[in-house]
């Protein structure tokens, strides 16, 4: 089972979204059964390391992020199972690159009972609250993913 995360620049929430979600993942010791990556809409931040506010409010979590982002690619489409993005503007630039694959992508919160087609929203321009809204919203959603994800066929 593969999962992308995805967002705007891929140095906030995504990448975030894909350390918890490899962070529970190891956790329940799932990780011969999934794989996972993020990824940004846009190439504004390709090859960078997260936003060091994001990293610094992973790490008081015990989380480290080392991901570098990229570009959302077309080959994304046919190597993932779920392309799982954090909001409507994501969603429409995802889609419209390939709108066949529409079934493969959905909100994050999606799958999510409590938190069911909300976004999850942009930090970027806020300041530290934002960030651990996000880091709270996303360690929950990414838990019950793996939990979601996993249930026996
Ligand atoms: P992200 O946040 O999509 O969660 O990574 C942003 C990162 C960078 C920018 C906007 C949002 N930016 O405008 O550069």
């Amino acid at each position: 089972m593969k999962v992308l995360f995805i967002c705007l620049g891929n140095i906030c929430r995504s990448p975030l979204a894909e350390g918890l979600f490899a962070h529970h993942v190891n956790t329940l010791n799932l990780s011969d059964v999934f794989s996972y990556d993020s990824c940004g809409t846009g190439d504004w931040h390709a090859g960078e390391l997260a936003d060091p506010r994001m990293r610094k409010t992973a790490e008081k979590n015990d989380i480290v992020l080392t991901h570098r982002a990229r570009q959302i690619r077309l080959s994304d489409f046919d190597e993932f199972d779920h392309l799982l993005v954090m909001d409507h503007s994501n969603y429409n630039n995802v889609v419209a690159l390939n709108p066949a694959m529409a079934h493969k992508v959905n909100l994050l919160t999606y799958f999510h009972d409590t938190y069911k087609d909300q976004i999850v929203p942009d930090p970027y321009f806020g300041g530290q609250e934002g960030f651990d809204e996000v880091f709270h919203m996303l360690n929950i959603i990414t838990k019950d993913l793996v939990h979601f994800l996993h249930q026996p066929a």
